[in-house]
């Protein structure tokens, strides 16, 4: 048997989400590639999954018509990782799907480019708690109070704070139970905004791994030098891409 990576008896490959087009940056362009500290999104991503030692295969998910400008930002920033550059398609569910398909690991991480901040080190205590418990996606408790509403702007009721946790990415699975699990949403006309809701639709257990408010999804303008801020920290910290 050959030894295996510490903490991590499974190989896993990541899919990293990059085909949408950031309506909500408003930038006119996809937001994986707007710089940040003069590097895009992207690399950023790319490099902590390259790092992360229970990583052994990378694929990306472009937006159709940006393969090429994908494939040659995992070339300039030495993502020897890479396996496969894929076309994503109009959600976000079937981008990952299609990244999926490409996968050959038996653990499937799925991250969303526009998360630049994530660590190996959070990476890998995903896959920890995959291997263990079967499927795994990183959380921060919620700070605010949330409310539901009726959908018409009344407040219908209060759900429990200490219950509620803002998901985030990377998210880990067995990768032939979360193909199964799209596949399945495909055939029923299942619509979910991530990919622990899938198999949760179907009574599997996902566990929750506490992560930090640091590994934010670079979503509206402000998130940008929100982030630039936290990457400054980190490095003033001297965490760099341990913490
Ligand atoms: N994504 C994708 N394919 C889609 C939609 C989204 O691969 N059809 C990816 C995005 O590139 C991003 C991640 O899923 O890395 C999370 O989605 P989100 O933050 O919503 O990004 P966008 O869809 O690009 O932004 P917006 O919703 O503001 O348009
Ligand atoms: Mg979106």
């Amino acid at each position: 048997m050959p030894r295996r990576k510490e903490g991590v008896d499974m190989d896993w490959g990541a899919v990293i989400v990059a085909a949408g087009s950031g309506k909500r940056m408003g930038a006119g362009m996809n937001k994986a590639y707007l710089p940040l500290e003069g590097r895009p999104v992207l690399a950023h991503t790319l490099e902590a999954f390259e790092a992360c030692e229970a990583v052994s295969e990378i694929v990306i998910v472009a937006a159709a018509g940006e393969e090429a400008k994908a494939e040659a930002l995992a070339r300039e920033f030495g993502i020897r990782k890479l396996t496969a550059v894929i076309a994503g398609g109009a959600e976000r569910q079937d981008s990952v799907y299609a990244g999926l398909a490409a996968l050959r690991a038996e653990g499937a991480l799925v991250h969303d480019a526009a998360r630049p901040l994530v660590t190996p080190a959070r990476i890998a205590a995903c896959c920890v708690a995959a291997a263990a418990q079967g499927a795994a996606a990183l959380a921060v408790p919620v700070k605010d109070t949330i409310k539901l509403s009726d959908g018409a702007g009344m407040i219908v009721s209060t759900p429990e704070r200490s219950l509620l946790w803002a998901v985030q990415t990377p998210q880990a699975f067995r990768r032939a139970e979360l193909m199964d699990a799209h596949e399945r949403a495909r055939r029923e006309g299942a619509a979910a905004t991530d990919d622990a809701m899938l198999l949760e639709r179907l009574g599997r257990k996902v566990a929750i791994v506490e992560s930090d408010y640091a590994n934010l999804k670079i979503t509206t303008p402000e998130d940008l030098p929100i982030a630039e801020l936290l990457l400054a920290r980190r490095r003033r910290d001297g965490l760099e891409r341990n913490g």
